[in-house]
């Protein structure tokens, strides 16, 4: 029997990473953030000097990364460690992203993480967020959702989140880096972020995660899934 996924897609800053670990922690599937991969890669290449555009060097690196996704004990998220470095905070800073989606447009690197992810699809199964879960790396899902919200709702979303950690940012540098990372995404050649055509479209700019949570589960109630 296949062993069932579901995947979360969608631009940043829409939640996709909290209804992926609350669909998880529901069903006791595993969880696998892909944008956290890409991130790493990227935090990887800046530690060893390798330019963000060098592809062949990002490649080498990406297929003897020593990176491990450790689950916290309580399931709320996920522990990452690089080469023995706890690195789950540097990871979340919006610089973190923008070299992610930097190397993320390049196809080698895609392909090296192919396998990567993939891996992540165990028993009794697993939720996946990212860019192309529903289209490329799982597009055989049982389900296959795709969130978006307005720009300006993803980066006041991200102003709270960061005033709440003390730190500081400007809303209207906030709107900007994420319009600009999600051109990138859309934009480029291999996987661009996209629904696949039977995808779930969720638009979460004025609804809850409870709310879309609720849809999800009846969804899947109504398919019998
Ligand atoms: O979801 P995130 O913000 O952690 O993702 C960081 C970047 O990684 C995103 O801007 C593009 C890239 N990414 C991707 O290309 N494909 C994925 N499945 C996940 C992330």
């Amino acid at each position: 029997m296949t062993i069932p996924v579901i995947t979360i897609d969608g631009p940043g800053g829409v939640g996709k990473g909290t209804v992926c670990l609350r669909l998880a922690q529901h069903l006791g599937w595993h969880t696998l953030d892909s944008g956290a991969m890409y991130r790493v890669l990227a935090l990887a290449a800046q530690q060893h000097s390798v330019r963000l555009d060098d592809e062949k060097a990002l490649v080498n690196l990406a297929v003897d990364l020593k990176v491990n996704f450790e689950p916290l004990a309580d399931l709320s998220g996920t522990r990452i460690i690089l080469e023995g470095q706890d690195v789950s905070l540097v990871l979340r800073a919006e610089s973190s992203g923008a070299a992610a989606s930097k190397i993320a447009a390049l196809p080698a690197v895609r392909e090296a993480l192919l396998g990567r992810q993939r891996a992540f699809r165990q028993a009794p199964g697993l939720v996946a967020d990212g860019r192309d879960m529903g289209t490329v790396v799982f597009s055989d899902a049982l389900l296959k959702v795709f969130l978006t919200a307005t720009v300006e709702e993803r980066a006041n979303r991200r102003y709270k989140q960061l005033k709440e950690k003390g730190i500081d940012a400007k809303l209207d540098d906030l709107v900007a880096e994420i319009a600009d990372r999600d051109k990138r995404d859309m934009k480029r050649s291999v996987a661009p972020l996209q629904p696949a055509p039977d995808a779930l479209l969720i638009d979460t700019t004025i609804i809850s995660v409870d709310k879309v949570m609720a849809r999800i589960l009846s969804v899947l109630e109504l398919r019998n899934l």
